[in-house]
């Protein structure tokens, strides 16, 4: 499998305009979430939904579908489980086309990104935001592996934080594909040797070999975002 990377992800980033619209397309469940979620995290979390609805309609898209509304999509999140969906218009089948995609969502400091995939022959998506920043030596311990670690403590400081971010959102987006989230450590991933090769590579799963496809860049003002398929 071979992956495109334009295209591949939908990014939105934070404004006033977009955070108070995107609060009216809320469905009742939604807006439900809404109240949940701390208030720190408020404008982040409905970034994620606008991201995975335009990573919906996208998809959708796809299939020749064009009148899909952002109102007329439900994100079901929640148990530390992947994000699913549900089209809330019953104009024509959806059913059919999203019966197998399979979505995505990552958000943090007014950036947040999404990726929906066809999930047949169980293929699954994985991404995650990350804002380039200081890791502790510690931090960088606890969730590298040896070689890992040893490779980035050669590196000067700036080389550091910006390879110390990339591994932990590679990390990251492989733990969401798998489903699991943080719950496995990502101490157990190892990545490619060289991580600056995108497409179609293989990761370690506690030593053993798994095939991905994998994908990642910088936004300008140092944000970096990943996807890993497997
Ligand atoms: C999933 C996880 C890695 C997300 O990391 P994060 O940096 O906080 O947040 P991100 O913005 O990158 O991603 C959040 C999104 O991941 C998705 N997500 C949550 N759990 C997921 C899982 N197990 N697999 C894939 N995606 C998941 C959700 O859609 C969530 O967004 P939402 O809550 O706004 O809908 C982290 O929350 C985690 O590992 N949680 C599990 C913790 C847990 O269950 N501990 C107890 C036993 S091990």
């Amino acid at each position: 499998m071979f992956f495109l990377s334009e295209n591949r992800l939908t990014v939105v980033r934070d404004t006033e305009f977009l955070v108070s619209d995107m609060y009216n397309d809320l469905t009742p469940y939604e807006a439900g979430k809404y109240q949940m979620v701390s208030d720190s995290k408020k404008n982040n979390w409905l970034l994620g939904r606008f991201a995975a609805k335009g990573a919906i309609i996208k998809y959708v898209k796809n299939a020749g579908l064009v009148n899909l509304q952002y109102s007329d999509i439900e994100i079901r999140s929640g148990n530390n489980k992947p994000p699913t969906f549900l089209i809330k218009k019953n104009d024509i089948d959806y059913e059919s086309i999203i019966k197998n995609a399979r979505l995505s969502l990552s958000h943090s400091k007014g950036v947040a990104v999404a990726q929906v995939i066809s999930g047949e022959f169980g293929v699954r998506p994985g991404v995650d935001v990350e804002k380039i920043r200081t890791f502790s030596d510690e931090i960088i311990k606890g969730f590298c592996t040896d070689e890992e670690y040893l490779k980035l403590k050669n590196l000067s400081s700036v080389d550091l934080n910006h390879e110390a971010t990339l591994y932990w959102c590679l990390k990251e987006s492989y733990l969401k594909a798998l489903g699991v989230g943080l719950c496995l450590n990502p101490k157990y991933i190892g990545l490619p040797e060289d991580v600056s090769l995108l497409g179609d590579i293989y990761f370690t799963v506690k030593g053993t070999p798994v095939a991905t496809n994998m994908y990642w860049t910088v936004l300008e003002d140092g944000y970096i975002i990943a996807s890993i398929i497997i």
